[in-house]
């Protein structure tokens, strides 16, 4: 990377092209915390911290929707440990940010195989969701039990349910209709996607919705990632020439 990670780059002004929606796949905390000698919780809690800060860059430099990827369908795999401590930070989280974020007119949605999740967490979930349905200001979306394929996989099995009840044929299925089973139906596809930790791949993470969208990869560690951080990826994202498969001359 170009700076020094232990002192944040230079501010950067907002860009005058800004992406309406940002996907950030928040990776890094495990190595973050083993550096310093502590356990992983303690990455994820600082990343929560993080989160904290970029939600508030985005909603400041007029970005309106951000989408992040909490817990992915695979991470079902991490020990039971460590899984019970990012549904816990999860729960906290929610009941610790839930009153200022509907203040601040914050719509809040989950994506995500959901049943998986313990009755506790569904309950928060549904509460927060419907709390927050009306507000219009910014719309922050948590991945969580989330998997692009699965979700493919749930939207082909409703479809062809439709058919086999005869309400629906193969020939007059469309992209929108599919865009509109996805559980991200109503989400504008992202325009801009971060990974944080090094990474170069997307993770099953939004493989529909992610077709033209722009990506931002850094070696910046998510519990290490600030206001400054996020600012040099909108700048980049200004810079980029969105040509959705067209020359780019004629539009
Ligand atoms: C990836 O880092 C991160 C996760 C699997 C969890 C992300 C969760 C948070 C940032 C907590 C805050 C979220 C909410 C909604 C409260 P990793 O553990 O894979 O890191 P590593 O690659 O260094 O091991």
């Amino acid at each position: 990377m170009l700076w020094n990670k232990s002192k944040p780059p230079a501010p950067v002004a907002t860009p005058d092209i800004l992406p309406q929606h940002v996907a950030i796949i928040m990776d890094g905390n495990g190595r973050w915390a083993k550096a310093r000698g502590l356990p992983r919780s303690a990455g994820h809690k600082k990343g929560a911290d993080s989160l904290r800060t970029v939600l508030n860059a985005c909603r400041s430099s007029g970005v309106r929707y951000l989408t992040i990827y909490a817990f992915s369908s695979e991470n079902w795999k991490r020990p039971t440990d460590e899984i019970g401590d990012l549904m816990q930070l999860l729960q906290h989280y929610l009941r610790q940010e839930l009153d200022t974020l509907h203040e601040n007119k914050i719509r809040l949605r989950f994506i995500g195989d959901l049943t998986q999740l313990s009755a506790n967490i569904r309950d928060s979930i549904r509460d927060a969701t419907e709390l927050t349905t009306r507000n219009a200001d910014f719309n922050f979306t948590v991945a969580l039990s989330y998997g692009s394929r699965q979700e493919i996989l749930r939207t082909m099995r409703k479809l062809a349910t439709d058919i086999e009840a005869g309400t629906l044929k193969p020939a007059d299925i469309t992209e929108d209709m599919i865009s509109e089973t996805l559980d991200t139906a109503g989400l504008p596809e992202p325009d801009l996607l971060i990974r944080t930790g090094g990474e170069q791949r997307l993770s099953n993470f939004l493989l529909w919705q992610s077709a033209y969208t722009e990506f931002y990869f850094t070696d910046v560690l998510w519990p290490d990632f600030d206001t400054q951080h996020f600012m040099l990826a909108l700048q980049e994202y200004s810079q980029r020439e969105r040509r959705y498969g067209t020359t780019g001359e004629q539009q």
